[in-house]
């Protein structure tokens, strides 16, 4: 056996996360050159495929989607494998057995788990019960999406269960929105500069707004969505509030895993907890018009489709400073983004246009599909008068011509490199299902159905009111034209 050799090993593999995003950023990988030679990918499910089947389907899927040609396509099928079988029969975790080899030939291998939540611990199960587990010949590491859990109770059963099979530096758990370029690009901003860093603070910032904005709806998941899901659940439990942490945390000792998931956890354990008497005020949620005709939703579920939150940062840089978070699906536009709006001048000496007479300076980092940076600062209009109005400093991150990486792409290579900054440690986790466990508790024993939002729009008008301060609006687009465009 080569001595860097391993394997990739994808339960789930016919499933949708595979085609449209574990393959396709292997495939990636591969072409790049960062998959050694004697890198395996195993896939495994339920779908009767023998080996060349199975081959073509990914090489079709590759090609379809126009990421897959030529001799790179050829290389990368050549690694690929299949195993049918059922994840309740012991025999299949045999057979997985053979294939990864014993003694000196086993080999390091990755088993993703992109799979139900609810299959997370027989699937470990079977593999420790096959002795699959076991470092003794290199190591073995194992990669769950999210959601970690449905709740903080739920997610202390799979992280027991879990931990008896595996060491926590075993387990890479995954939030592919930490993936992003522009999430990573928070760090550098921050970090890799000295000018935000002075401002980042109560003193500076009014508040900040944090938006996941979809236009899809649930894209075929509705028993997971409706079941297990929810915006809060979904989105704001992981993915927000990641970017919040990443945006909050102090300053790391390192980039090393550890140093940075101290930083996160610390502001995830900062957050206030929510009055639940008052949640109006601090939480929405709403469902899409026409959410109970979609296939496969249960009659009258309350399960919504849009959330916002009001969240603050009990410390010392944060303390007061209102953090909104807010996504939603079928809304008017894809776009995700932070806008940080700085306090106002203690006093204006001059007059705005039109309006407003004060516009505030805002950062605004757009997250997806502009992966841009931008200042918006008050300038002096051209004329005799001393007026000032809005303009914008701003760069596109990437170079034209640059090519961006697919979050999972930089995730896959992170687990084959034991690298852990980017994926989840169980407290953080822990800290992230305390901040959304009371609310999705005190919407579920709400009798009131949430409220509803047109398809296309930019959801309920309530979320306005979160703000409480007059003028302040959630901003939704990235262009500059003055205080707020709603
Ligand atoms: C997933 C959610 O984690 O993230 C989906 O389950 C959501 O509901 C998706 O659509 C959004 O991520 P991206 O990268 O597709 O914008």
């Amino acid at each position: 056996c080569a001595t860097e050799s391993h394997a990739y090993v994808i339960f789930g593999a016919t499933g949708n996360l595979a085609k449209i995003k574990l393959l396709p950023a292997l495939y990636q990988l591969h072409c790049l050159g960062y998959l050694a030679p004697g890198v395996k990918i195993l896939g495994c499910g339920r779908t009767p495929h023998e080996r060349d089947g199975w081959r073509d389907e990914v090489r079709k899927i590759l090609s379809d989607s126009g990421t897959g040609t030529g001799s790179c396509l050829e290389g990368f099928v050549e690694r690929l494998d299949y195993l049918i079988g059922s994840l309740q029969d012991a025999a299949f975790y045999q057979a997985l057995g053979n294939w990864i080899g014993t003694g000196e030939c086993a080999r390091n291998v990755i088993f993703y788990l992109s799979l139900s939540p609810g299959l997370y611990v027989p699937v470990t199960v079977g593999l420790a019960q096959a002795g699959l587990l076991a470092e003794s010949n290199g190591w073995r590491r194992v990669v769950v999406e999210k959601p970690f859990g449905h709740d903080l109770q739920s997610a202390r059963h799979l992280q027991h269960a879990l931990n008896t099979h595996l060491e926590e530096e075993q387990i890479y758990r995954i939030d592919h929105y930490v993936g992003k370029e522009s999430v990573q690009n928070l760090l550098v901003l921050r970090f890799a500069n000295m000018i935000l860093e002075p401002l980042w603070n109560r003193h500076y910032i009014d508040h900040v707004q944090i938006t996941h904005a979809e236009t899809v709806g649930l894209e075929g998941r509705a028993s997971y969505y409706d079941g297990h899901g929810g915006a809060t659940r979904d989105m704001i439990q992981s993915h927000l509030l990641q970017v919040l942490a990443l945006l909050a945390m102090e300053p790391p000792v390192s980039l090393e895993a550890e140093s940075l998931r101290d930083e996160k956890v610390k502001v995830l354990r900062s957050i206030r907890p929510l009055d639940i008497t008052q949640l109006a005020s601090h939480a929405v949620r709403a469902q899409y018009a026409g959410y109970h005709q979609e296939a496969g939703i249960s009659p009258g579920s309350h399960t919504e489709t849009y959330a916002a939150l009001k969240l603050y940062i009990d410390n010392w840089r944060w303390r007061d400073v209102p953090f909104y978070l807010r996504t939603g699906k079928r809304l008017k536009e894809r776009r995700s983004m932070v806008a940080v709006r700085f306090r106002e001048p203690p006093m204006q000496l001059f007059q705005g246009t039109g309006a407003a007479t004060v516009h505030p300076n805002w950062l605004l980092i757009g997250i997806q599909p502009d992966d841009v940076v931008r200042l918006e600062i008050s300038a002096k209009v051209p004329g005799v008068e001393t007026r000032t109005r809005q303009i914008s400093m701003d760069a596109s991150v990437g170079n034209p011509g640059e090519r961006k990486a697919d979050a999972y792409e930089d995730l896959l290579l992170d687990v084959i490199e034991g690298n852990r900054s980017l994926f989840l440690r169980y407290d953080e986790v822990k800290a992230a299902w305390s901040v959304v466990d009371p609310v999705m508790q005190a919407w579920a024993e709400d009798e009131h159905p949430p409220l509803q939002y047109p398809v296309g729009s930019w959801g309920p008008k309530a979320a306005s009111q979160l703000f409480g301060k007059a003028g302040q609006e959630w901003r939704q687009s990235l262009s500059c034209n003055g205080e707020a465009d709603v």
